[in-house]
């Protein structure tokens, strides 16, 4: 089971992988925009990641005999004046995301609850490799700078990526 302060932590974390997600989706729309359906293409992946990870936590609480809730998400920055400025913002936001899930593991390791520990195991890998992608086009942006065949060449690498639903099962 669940204590309280961690089952309402969890709630709201179900709350930050949506608005994740929801983000990501104004991200993609701007990608869109400007005809870079590559980027539009990973952002759009990436939204699914984060509803999937939503959906993780809305099933271990529940299984964990919680209560899981829904929240309202708000309206995300939808104004973006660059492809840099986009992928900033995206490392900025998995840094907070990355300090929600510590902060979890942290009341997890607490409570003892290894149940909960083992779980967030995942999350806690799993932000690692989302800063690390994050950084890693915001890198390449910089190498390319104005050179607009680097930039055609990043979008089409970015078209490849296809969802992979999470390796964890709840
Ligand atoms: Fe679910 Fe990108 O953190």
């Amino acid at each position: 089971m669940l204590s309280k302060r961690l089952m309402d932590e969890m709630n709201l974390q179900i709350m930050y992988e949506l608005a994740s997600g929801h983000l990501y989706t104004a991200m993609e729309a701007y990608c869109a925009s400007v005809n870079l359906e590559g980027f539009a293409n990973w952002l759009k992946v990436q939204t699914e990641e984060e509803r999937a990870h939503g959906r993780l936590f809305f099933d271990f609480i529940n299984k964990m005999n919680g209560e899981a809730k829904i929240y309202g998400i708000e309206e995300p920055q939808g104004k973006y004046q660059s492809l840099l400025q986009v992928f900033q913002n995206g490392y900025e936001h998995e840094q907070f995301v990355t300090d929600r899930i510590y902060l979890l593991a942290d009341i997890a390791t607490e409570e003892k609850n290894h149940a909960a520990i083992s779980f967030l195991k995942w999350f806690v890998d799993e932000q690692v490799e989302e800063e690390s992608n994050f950084l890693g086009i915001i890198k390449k942006l910089e190498l390319i700078g104005d050179n607009t065949s680097g930039l055609y060449m990043l979008d089409k690498e970015l078209a490849a990526r296809v969802y992979v639903p999470p390796t964890i099962a709840v």
